[in-house]
């Protein structure tokens, strides 16, 4: 783990399988690995385990209901939901992973994995029939997709008395995996992130303006997963109907001039600049003060150049941080993708095709990204996992650079 001037804390969940007898284990493995410990647990883990048990080995009272007044008012479980660095629950009994899969809210446990915006690990539990059932394994997909980590099931004997998979990884394995993965996610720590995401609008009179299909949503995802990385984020965002990730500073614009100005504030001291945002081309030379009247058949439109924002912070001679820029293609992706890699100066590039409905204002993508030297494919997956990917594919080629001390405009 980097060192956090605190330890790192893990809000265990525990479902109701037979499992549930070695939380008491992990609650100390996880402990011994230095990090503390707030156990929340479902109605049908209190039949197999006692809080009272758990509460002796986490050092900190238990939590099971949602409508616990004296527990809420000492930390609501919104607040529980924010303390989190990451939320493992573990055992995961298929019904909790059906409910999680589905977005239920219906008890603490599943509330607090709708609230948070950390990290989410599960370790599934149950007999093999249930883990092979196909309602199980495509509640298993949708959550690998939303970027839920998914550690185990073992394989071997069952307390059922059956053998094959669906046995809860061992405690100190689910502790060892837990932690290392949260330190390896933790891949851009210490280091200040801009954002630029969502549409922009530019205006041609008071009432009307030029705009695009960008939902932000590729942008917010980029941000949400650099501050999952330990990133300090500032989000600069054109109109989306979507809310920014907590955590994040936020600063809304609409025109392509005002997101220009707004990451070159955003970028004083920032390691990374993101340009995910759709910007404009084209703006009107001026934007007419009263709206304009109809007044022929025919009407023709005049547009100057926008300000390119990422081709004016790759040009940054002083203060310049690691560019990654996004390219929109509808054919030809690779082949104009690397041509906008040089031609922009960037240091990296993540291209999608779009039209036909891809990528544009919908949850699934995939992205080739480039950069000098190298290429790589990430297979369509949610946005928010394949945000994370992409932050880590960031991390690695620009540590990989200065490493190497390469500078930082390496074309043309
Ligand atoms: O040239 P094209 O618009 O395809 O390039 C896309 C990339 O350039 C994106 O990263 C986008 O955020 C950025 N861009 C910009 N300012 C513009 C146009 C595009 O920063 N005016």
């Amino acid at each position: 783990m980097d060192k956090l001037p605190r330890p790192v804390r893990i809000l265990l969940g525990v479902s109701g399988g037979i499992a549930a007898y070695k939380s008491p284990d992990l609650v100390r493995r996880l402990r011994e690995r230095g990090a503390e410990v707030q156990v929340v647990m479902t109605a049908g883990a209190a039949r197999f385990i006692t809080a009272l048990t758990l509460q002796a080995v986490s050092g900190q009272p238990v939590r099971d209901a949602l409508w616990d007044e004296a527990a809420e008012a000492a930390m609501g479980h919104i607040e529980l939901a924010r303390w989190a660095d990451a939320v493992l629950v573990a055992p995961a009994t298929a019904d909790f992973l059906a409910r999680l899969a589905h977005g239920h809210a219906d008890d603490l446990l599943s509330t607090l994995c709708l609230a948070t915006s950390a990290p989410l690990f599960v370790a599934p539990a149950m007999n093999h029939q249930m883990w092979a059932n196909p309602a199980t394994a495509s509640n298993m997909a949708l959550l690998k997709d939303r970027g839920v980590t998914i550690l185990g099931p073992g394989e071997g004997d069952q307390a059922c008395g059956e053998t094959g998979p669906g046995r809860m990884l061992e405690p100190d394995q689910l502790a060892e995996l837990t932690l290392s993965r949260l330190s390896a996610e933790r891949v851009l720590s210490g280091q200040r992130v801009v954002v630029s995401a969502g549409p922009t609008r530019e205006h041609l009179d008071p009432v009307r303006f030029i705009s695009n299909r960008s939902s932000g949503k590729m942008g917010y995802a980029v941000a949400q997963a650099a501050r999952d990385a330990g990133a300090t984020v500032i989000l600069v965002s054109g109109p989306v109907g979507i809310d920014p990730p907590a955590g994040v500073e936020f600063v809304a614009v609409e025109s392509a001039q005002q997101m220009y100005d707004a990451v070159h504030r955003a970028l004083v001291a920032a390691d990374i600049y993101i340009g995910a945002a759709a910007v404009a081309d084209y703006q009107a030379p001026a934007v007419a003060a009263q709206k304009i009247k109809k007044s022929a058949e025919k009407m023709q439109l005049e547009l100057v150049g926008a300000p390119d924002i990422l081709v004016s912070v790759a040009a940054l001679t002083s203060g310049r941080p690691f560019v990654v820029g996004f390219a929109a293609e509808t054919e030809n992706v690779e082949e104009n993708a690397r041509a906008k890699l040089t031609r922009k100066r960037v240091d990296m590039i993540a291209a999608n095709r779009v039209g036909d409905g891809l990528a544009f204002d919908c949850d699934d993508n995939s992205l080739l990204v480039l950069w000098a030297g190298g290429r790589e494919e990430i297979a369509s997956c949610g946005k928010p996992e394949l945000a994370r990917r992409l932050v880590a594919l960031i991390a690695k080629v620009r540590g990989s650079r200065r490493r190497t001390g390469a500078v930082a405009a390496v074309h043309g």
